[in-house]
């Protein structure tokens, strides 16, 4: 990591730049949209009053990137509860896979397979086995996984994506087509303009439609990274993110399409503060081993490690044995401080629930790293508080949202918090596709989606 502060942002492109909008209260509280002409059944004959004006099922999959679990308390956020209250939420959150980081996560949800056996398994990392550099690469060798508009154009599906990490990528039938593949990304184009070119689809006769369409929002996440999730900027983000929920509601209203499109929202992890006074310095470690920053693809949230062994080091397995062994002697000596926030693996003895030991990606030493506690090489950093994500996703201020509101989505239902690998399956089962082989139930679709029959009935 050459990066002069690694740790500042989770990756360095997306999102790229530190926005400074200043956003109007008063627009968001005018434009909060009314639930009058939802399509939902709301008169005394119980049956839905529009007219369907899709006859295909639909799917518009929106990411706010950093959308922690519990944003949308901070603020009145009326679009939000309107899909929550009128469609199938995850009670408590759905939960990142590990590590809890972007591009990780975005592909995770795309494919439903975990980082492992997606092969995007950090933001940015080096191939232990090449020694080649991924960084947003668009080589198809990269992404292992089947991605929703892969799987749903392979089967005669029609999809679109606006900026969502790795939809890029040409795989399969999947070329990227100009005018449905809104990329590179590009931090500067407003949000608005994403939301009504989305909108802009509905306008296609129904046969062009896009059957699947992924939209990408990184408000929440660049303001969390720069002041921590509990700075009022943040507030502002997540009134703005409602503001763009508005905005995909009234457009669907206006073309009477609110009630038949599937509209999930999400986000890809959420956010933590970060902090000088909880540092772990790997300098301190030296009475034990001494740890060379060669050795260090990256510090935190996750401590990764590749330590270069000469050509004489007959057994490189054993060595970095004996470095685990000999860090964690040291951290928990109690001589090392916050050295007991830190616990250092082999990949393969890290517990399984992270799955995430099954690559040649994966470099041979993880360093698991307490709730927003960062590690450093030496004391020479500046000092200053800001946030961040990435961390073991077991914490719970690393969840984000769910909400999927639409035909196949029970009105008003909540559900426990499930990782984001089932979130493919449950897309699939919507659209009618066959479901590439991923690491989500299919049973699990039956818990979050009413049958086909069901749709649209009272209760
Ligand atoms: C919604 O409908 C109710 C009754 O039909 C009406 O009283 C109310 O003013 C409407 N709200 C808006 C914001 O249009
Ligand atoms: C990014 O978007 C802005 C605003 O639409 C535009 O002016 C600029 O040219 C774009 N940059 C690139 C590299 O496309
Ligand atoms: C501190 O660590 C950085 C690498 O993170 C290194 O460049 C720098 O030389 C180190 N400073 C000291 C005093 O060891
Ligand atoms: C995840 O899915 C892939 C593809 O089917 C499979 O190879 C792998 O064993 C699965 N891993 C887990 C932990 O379920
Ligand atoms: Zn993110």
């Amino acid at each position: 990591m050459a990066e002069t502060n690694p740790a500042r942002y989770s990756f360095s492109g997306y999102p790229l730049c530190k926005l400074s909008l200043s956003f109007l209260f008063l627009t968001f509280l005018i434009v909060a949209a009314t639930a009058n002409d939802s399509g939902f059944p709301s008169s005394h004959t119980g049956k839905p009053h529009h007219s369907k004006k899709l006859t295909k099922p639909v799917v518009l999959l929106i990411s706010s990137d950093g959308f922690r679990f519990g944003y949308q308390y901070k603020t009145d956020t009326p679009n939000i509860d309107l899909l929550i209250s009128r469609g199938t939420e995850a009670k408590t959150g759905l939960i990142p896979v590990f590590p809890s980081m972007t591009f990780p996560n975005h592909n995770s949800i795309a494919t439903g397979l975990y980082p492992a056996y997606h092969g995007i398994i950090m933001n940015k990392f080096t191939d232990p086995v090449t020694g080649e550099l991924f960084k947003r690469n668009l080589d198809p060798k990269w992404w292992l996984g089947e991605p929703l508009w892969v799987t749903a154009t392979n089967q005669g599906l029609k999809a679109a994506t606006y900026f969502w990490p790795g939809a890029d990528v040409h795989k399969g039938s999947w070329t990227c087509p100009k005018g449905f593949c809104k990329a590179p990304y590009n931090a500067s184009v407003p949000l608005e303009e994403r939301v009504d070119t989305i909108l802009s689809y509905f306008d296609l006769p129904q046969s062009e439609v896009p059957d699947f369409m992924a939209l990408y929002l990184e408000e929440t996440d660049v303001q969390g990274h720069e002041y921590g999730p509990d700075d009022p900027r943040v507030t502002e983000a997540v009134a703005k993110i409602d503001k763009m929920i508005s905005r995909v509601i009234k457009g669907l209203k206006k073309r009477k399409v609110f009630s038949d499109v599937h509209v999930i929202l999400l986000g890809d992890h959420g956010m933590v503060t970060n902090c000088d006074k909880k540092v772990i310095y790997i300098d301190d470690l030296a009475d034990w081993i001494k740890i060379p920053a060669e050795w260090i693809q990256d510090y935190s949230p996750v401590l990764v490690m590749n330590p270069r062994w000469g050509k004489d080091v007959k057994n490189p397995g054993e060595k970095n044995a004996e470095v685990v062994a000999k860090m964690n002697e040291a951290l928990r000596s109690g001589k090392v401080e916050n050295g007991e926030f830190l616990q250092v693996y082999l990949k393969e003895k890290l517990p399984e629930r992270l799955h995430y030991s099954d690559s040649s990606r994966i470099p041979p030493i993880i360093g698991m790293v307490g709730e927003g506690l960062m590690v450093r090489q030496n004391r020479t950093n500046v000092q200053e508080c800001f946030g961040d994500h990435g961390y073991d996703n077991m914490f719970f201020s690393m969840r984000s949202i769910f909400i999927g509101h639409g035909p196949r989505f029970r009105r008003g239902k909540k559900v426990p918090s499930f990782e984001n690998v089932q979130i493919y399956n449950v897309v699939a089962e919507i659209l009618g596709l066959r479901p590439a082989p991923n690491n989500g139930s299919s049973l699990f679709t039956r818990s979050l989606l009413m049958p086909t029959g069901e749709t649209m009935q009272v209760k």
